[in-house]
Protein backbone atom coordinates (compact mmCIF):
# COMPACT_ATOMS: atom_id res chain seq x y z
CA UNK A 1 0.00 0.00 0.00
CA UNK A 2 1.17 3.51 -0.80
CA UNK A 3 1.26 5.75 2.22
CA UNK A 4 0.36 9.75 1.92
CA UNK A 5 3.36 11.63 2.05
CA UNK A 6 1.77 13.23 5.22
CA UNK A 7 1.76 10.22 7.16
CA UNK A 8 5.26 10.24 6.89
CA UNK A 9 6.29 13.47 7.63
CA UNK A 10 7.74 12.38 10.90
CA UNK A 11 8.92 8.75 9.82
CA UNK A 12 12.70 8.47 10.45
CA UNK A 13 12.61 4.97 9.65
CA UNK A 14 14.52 4.31 6.61
CA UNK A 15 14.02 0.28 5.53
CA UNK A 16 10.42 1.46 4.86
CA UNK A 17 10.91 4.06 2.08
CA UNK A 18 9.62 2.35 -0.33
CA UNK A 19 6.37 3.26 0.33
CA UNK A 20 6.54 6.70 -0.06
CA UNK A 21 8.71 7.25 -3.16
CA UNK A 22 7.68 9.18 -5.73
CA UNK A 23 10.79 8.73 -8.47
CA UNK A 24 10.70 6.77 -11.72
CA UNK A 25 14.67 6.22 -11.44
CA UNK A 26 16.03 7.08 -7.80
CA UNK A 27 15.97 4.51 -5.22
CA UNK A 28 13.80 2.07 -6.72
CA UNK A 29 16.41 -0.37 -5.86
CA UNK A 30 17.18 0.39 -2.27
CA UNK A 31 19.70 -0.99 0.11
CA UNK A 32 19.31 -0.29 3.81
CA UNK A 33 21.94 -1.19 6.88
CA UNK A 34 21.87 -0.35 10.63
CA UNK A 35 25.62 -0.04 10.10
CA UNK A 36 27.84 0.74 7.37
CA UNK A 37 31.92 1.82 7.06
CA UNK A 38 30.38 4.29 4.23
CA UNK A 39 27.21 3.88 2.31
CA UNK A 40 29.80 5.68 -0.75
CA UNK A 41 32.27 2.30 -0.34
CA UNK A 42 29.49 -0.04 -0.39
CA UNK A 43 27.95 1.67 -3.54
CA UNK A 44 31.44 1.40 -4.93
CA UNK A 45 32.36 -1.88 -4.10
CA UNK A 46 28.78 -2.97 -5.62
CA UNK A 47 29.75 -1.13 -8.68
CA UNK A 48 33.23 -2.95 -8.83
CA UNK A 49 31.15 -6.22 -9.00
CA UNK A 50 30.36 -8.30 -12.38
CA UNK A 51 26.87 -7.10 -12.69
CA UNK A 52 26.97 -4.07 -10.41
CA UNK A 53 24.20 -2.25 -9.28
CA UNK A 54 20.96 -0.64 -11.16
CA UNK A 55 20.55 2.96 -12.30
CA UNK A 56 19.09 4.77 -9.46
CA UNK A 57 20.04 2.17 -6.78
CA UNK A 58 20.09 3.92 -2.89
CA UNK A 59 22.20 2.88 -0.22
CA UNK A 60 21.21 3.97 3.36
CA UNK A 61 22.62 3.34 6.80
CA UNK A 62 21.79 4.64 10.16
CA UNK A 63 25.36 4.97 11.12
CA UNK A 64 28.48 4.59 8.90
CA UNK A 65 31.78 3.64 11.06
CA UNK A 66 34.36 5.29 8.41
CA UNK A 67 31.84 8.24 6.91
CA UNK A 68 34.21 10.02 4.15
CA UNK A 69 34.06 13.67 3.06
CA UNK A 70 35.70 15.99 0.19
CA UNK A 71 39.50 15.33 0.54
CA UNK A 72 40.37 12.78 2.63
CA UNK A 73 38.38 13.89 6.05
CA UNK A 74 35.78 12.25 8.15
CA UNK A 75 32.29 12.51 7.88
CA UNK A 76 30.84 12.31 11.39
CA UNK A 77 28.15 9.81 11.65
CA UNK A 78 26.74 9.05 14.75
CA UNK A 79 23.72 6.36 14.73
CA UNK A 80 19.90 7.03 13.44
CA UNK A 81 20.56 11.08 14.39
CA UNK A 82 21.55 11.86 10.59
CA UNK A 83 20.72 11.44 6.87
CA UNK A 84 23.51 9.29 5.14
CA UNK A 85 22.71 8.24 1.91
CA UNK A 86 24.44 7.63 -1.85
CA UNK A 87 22.78 6.87 -4.97
CA UNK A 88 24.12 4.73 -7.96
CA UNK A 89 23.85 6.75 -12.10
CA UNK A 90 24.86 4.60 -14.69
CA UNK A 91 25.67 7.94 -16.76
CA UNK A 92 26.60 5.69 -20.08
CA UNK A 93 28.43 8.32 -22.17
CA UNK A 94 29.86 10.97 -20.22
CA UNK A 95 26.79 13.61 -20.12
CA UNK A 96 26.42 16.95 -20.87
CA UNK A 97 28.94 19.51 -18.87
CA UNK A 98 29.44 16.67 -16.65
CA UNK A 99 32.29 18.75 -14.40
CA UNK A 100 29.41 20.43 -13.02
CA UNK A 101 27.67 17.27 -11.69
CA UNK A 102 27.76 18.44 -7.69
CA UNK A 103 26.31 21.69 -8.35
CA UNK A 104 23.51 20.04 -9.81
CA UNK A 105 22.97 17.92 -6.80
CA UNK A 106 23.07 20.93 -4.76
CA UNK A 107 20.28 22.12 -6.51
CA UNK A 108 17.97 18.89 -6.21
CA UNK A 109 19.15 18.82 -2.17
CA UNK A 110 17.94 22.35 -1.89
CA UNK A 111 14.79 21.85 -3.26
CA UNK A 112 14.37 18.97 -1.60
CA UNK A 113 14.70 20.05 1.91
CA UNK A 114 12.90 23.46 0.69
CA UNK A 115 10.00 21.11 -0.44
CA UNK A 116 10.12 18.96 3.08
CA UNK A 117 10.26 22.12 5.20
CA UNK A 118 7.37 23.87 3.56
CA UNK A 119 5.61 25.85 6.54
CA UNK A 120 8.03 25.86 8.64
CA UNK A 121 8.69 29.83 9.68
CA UNK A 122 11.59 31.39 10.53
CA UNK A 123 14.28 29.43 9.27
CA UNK A 124 17.08 31.01 8.00
CA UNK A 125 18.43 31.48 5.09
CA UNK A 126 19.35 27.68 3.05
CA UNK A 127 21.84 28.70 0.97
CA UNK A 128 24.75 26.47 -1.56
CA UNK A 129 27.99 27.09 -1.05
CA UNK A 130 29.92 26.14 -3.85
CA UNK A 131 30.84 23.56 -4.93
CA UNK A 132 29.31 21.15 -2.64
CA UNK A 133 28.27 22.29 0.84
CA UNK A 134 24.64 23.33 2.13
CA UNK A 135 24.62 26.09 4.46
CA UNK A 136 21.63 26.82 6.90
CA UNK A 137 22.28 30.34 8.89
CA UNK A 138 25.57 30.47 7.12
CA UNK A 139 26.44 27.23 8.86
CA UNK A 140 26.93 24.10 7.07
CA UNK A 141 24.04 21.45 7.32
CA UNK A 142 25.18 18.64 4.57
CA UNK A 143 27.89 17.85 2.62
CA UNK A 144 28.04 16.51 -0.77
CA UNK A 145 30.56 13.84 -2.59
CA UNK A 146 30.71 12.68 -6.12
CA UNK A 147 32.72 10.06 -6.93
CA UNK A 148 33.02 8.78 -10.70
CA UNK A 149 34.92 5.59 -11.95
CA UNK A 150 35.23 4.80 -15.69
CA UNK A 151 34.56 2.41 -18.03
CA UNK A 152 36.29 3.17 -21.16
CA UNK A 153 34.42 5.94 -22.77
CA UNK A 154 31.17 5.36 -20.17
CA UNK A 155 31.22 6.59 -16.55
CA UNK A 156 29.45 5.68 -13.30
CA UNK A 157 29.21 7.99 -10.69
CA UNK A 158 28.13 7.36 -6.88
CA UNK A 159 26.57 10.44 -5.52
CA UNK A 160 26.83 10.71 -1.76
CA UNK A 161 24.86 13.07 0.87
CA UNK A 162 25.00 13.55 4.49
CA UNK A 163 22.60 15.65 6.11
CA UNK A 164 22.31 17.01 9.57
CA UNK A 165 18.80 16.15 11.09
CA UNK A 166 18.50 15.23 14.39
CA UNK A 167 21.80 15.82 16.33
CA UNK A 168 21.77 19.22 18.47
CA UNK A 169 24.86 21.37 19.31
CA UNK A 170 26.28 19.53 21.82
CA UNK A 171 26.33 16.26 20.20
CA UNK A 172 28.74 17.70 17.44
CA UNK A 173 32.23 17.06 18.06
CA UNK A 174 33.52 19.73 19.89
CA UNK A 175 36.14 21.03 16.53
CA UNK A 176 32.48 21.33 14.50
CA UNK A 177 30.27 23.45 17.10
CA UNK A 178 31.58 26.44 15.55
CA UNK A 179 30.91 25.72 12.03
CA UNK A 180 27.86 23.32 11.59
CA UNK A 181 24.14 23.36 12.23
CA UNK A 182 21.23 20.51 11.82
CA UNK A 183 17.55 21.20 11.54
CA UNK A 184 17.44 20.11 15.38
CA UNK A 185 18.80 23.46 16.09
CA UNK A 186 16.00 25.08 13.93
CA UNK A 187 12.90 22.99 14.26
CA UNK A 188 11.08 22.01 17.11
CA UNK A 189 10.46 18.23 17.13
CA UNK A 190 6.86 18.30 16.49
CA UNK A 191 7.23 19.72 13.19
CA UNK A 192 10.85 18.44 12.07
CA UNK A 193 10.45 15.80 9.13
CA UNK A 194 11.66 12.29 10.20
CA UNK A 195 14.48 11.17 7.72
CA UNK A 196 12.51 9.09 5.59
CA UNK A 197 10.16 12.52 4.81
CA UNK A 198 13.52 14.32 3.59
CA UNK A 199 15.10 11.41 1.66
CA UNK A 200 11.57 11.40 0.02
CA UNK A 201 11.49 15.05 -0.92
CA UNK A 202 15.06 14.71 -1.08
CA UNK A 203 15.00 12.08 -4.19
CA UNK A 204 12.16 13.49 -5.71
CA UNK A 205 13.60 16.55 -6.41
CA UNK A 206 17.36 15.39 -7.21
CA UNK A 207 15.51 13.43 -9.83
CA UNK A 208 14.25 16.17 -11.71
CA UNK A 209 17.58 18.48 -11.62
CA UNK A 210 19.73 15.79 -12.97
CA UNK A 211 16.91 14.98 -15.61
CA UNK A 212 17.26 18.77 -16.17
CA UNK A 213 21.46 18.77 -15.40
CA UNK A 214 21.62 16.06 -17.88
CA UNK A 215 19.86 17.34 -21.27
CA UNK A 216 21.43 21.02 -20.54
CA UNK A 217 24.37 20.95 -18.62
CA UNK A 218 25.24 23.83 -15.39
CA UNK A 219 22.99 26.48 -17.63
CA UNK A 220 20.07 24.65 -17.15
CA UNK A 221 20.17 24.61 -13.74
CA UNK A 222 21.90 27.83 -13.35
CA UNK A 223 18.47 30.26 -12.52
CA UNK A 224 17.86 27.86 -9.18
CA UNK A 225 22.05 27.96 -8.63
CA UNK A 226 22.89 31.13 -8.58
CA UNK A 227 20.45 33.36 -6.16
CA UNK A 228 21.17 30.92 -3.51
CA UNK A 229 24.91 30.81 -4.00
CA UNK A 230 26.38 32.26 -0.74
CA UNK A 231 29.54 33.04 -2.19
CA UNK A 232 28.68 34.72 -4.91
CA UNK A 233 29.30 38.84 -4.12
CA UNK A 234 31.48 37.92 -1.46
CA UNK A 235 35.06 37.90 -0.50
CA UNK A 236 36.60 34.54 0.11
CA UNK A 237 39.87 32.69 0.42
CA UNK A 238 40.89 30.29 -1.93
CA UNK A 239 44.11 27.91 -2.57
CA UNK A 240 45.84 28.82 -5.87
CA UNK A 241 48.58 26.84 -7.68
CA UNK A 242 51.84 29.05 -7.86
CA UNK A 243 55.38 28.36 -8.21
CA UNK A 244 55.58 26.99 -4.55
CA UNK A 245 52.90 25.12 -4.33
CA UNK A 246 49.73 26.43 -3.68
CA UNK A 247 49.54 29.94 -2.34
CA UNK A 248 46.47 31.11 -0.15
CA UNK A 249 44.64 34.33 -1.00
CA UNK A 250 41.57 36.60 -0.24
CA UNK A 251 39.44 37.21 -3.92
CA UNK A 252 35.69 38.59 -4.80
CA UNK A 253 33.66 35.67 -6.06
CA UNK A 254 32.48 37.55 -9.06
CA UNK A 255 30.56 35.26 -11.20
CA UNK A 256 30.15 31.29 -12.44
CA UNK A 257 31.17 30.52 -16.14
CA UNK A 258 28.73 28.23 -18.60
CA UNK A 259 30.81 24.91 -17.09
CA UNK A 260 30.08 25.52 -13.45
CA UNK A 261 33.61 26.82 -12.47
CA UNK A 262 33.46 30.11 -9.98
CA UNK A 263 35.72 33.28 -11.20
CA UNK A 264 36.99 35.33 -8.64
CA UNK A 265 39.07 38.72 -8.81
CA UNK A 266 42.15 38.54 -6.58
CA UNK A 267 42.75 41.86 -4.90
CA UNK A 268 45.53 42.49 -6.90
CA UNK A 269 45.97 40.60 -10.37
CA UNK A 270 43.66 39.04 -13.26
CA UNK A 271 40.20 37.18 -12.53
CA UNK A 272 40.68 33.53 -12.76
CA UNK A 273 38.32 29.93 -12.58
CA UNK A 274 38.73 28.01 -9.51
CA UNK A 275 37.54 24.67 -10.97
CA UNK A 276 37.38 22.38 -7.48
CA UNK A 277 39.10 23.41 -4.41
CA UNK A 278 38.16 24.51 -1.07
CA UNK A 279 36.78 27.85 -0.19
CA UNK A 280 36.39 29.81 3.04
CA UNK A 281 34.16 32.52 3.51
CA UNK A 282 36.88 33.88 6.17
CA UNK A 283 40.20 33.88 6.98
CA UNK A 284 41.10 30.02 7.86
CA UNK A 285 43.27 29.86 10.54
C1 LIG B 1 31.85 16.84 2.49
O1 LIG B 1 31.23 17.81 2.91
O2 LIG B 1 33.09 16.79 2.56
C2 LIG B 1 31.08 15.70 1.87
C3 LIG B 1 30.43 14.82 2.93
C4 LIG B 1 29.70 13.63 2.35
C5 LIG B 1 29.20 12.68 3.43
C6 LIG B 1 28.31 11.60 2.90
S1 LIG B 1 27.47 10.70 4.15
C7 LIG B 1 26.93 9.53 2.99
C8 LIG B 1 28.09 9.28 2.02
N1 LIG B 1 28.97 8.27 2.54
C9 LIG B 1 30.16 8.75 2.84
O3 LIG B 1 31.11 8.09 3.34
N2 LIG B 1 30.22 10.06 2.57
C10 LIG B 1 28.97 10.54 2.02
Amino acid sequence: MTRRYTDLVHADDLAALAGSLTTTRLGRTHEHHAELGSTNDRALAWLASPTGPPDGTLITADAQTAGRGRLGRAWSSPAGRDLYASVVLRCGRVPNGFGALSLAVGVGLREGLVRALAGIEGLPALELKWPNDLLLGERKLAGILCESRWRGGEVDVVVGFGINVHRRLDEFEPELRERATSLAIHVPDDRRPGRAALLTAILHELERWLERFFVGGFPAIRSHYEPHCVVLGREVWVDRPSAKGTERIAAIAIGLDPDGALRVRPRTGEPFRVESADIWLTEPE
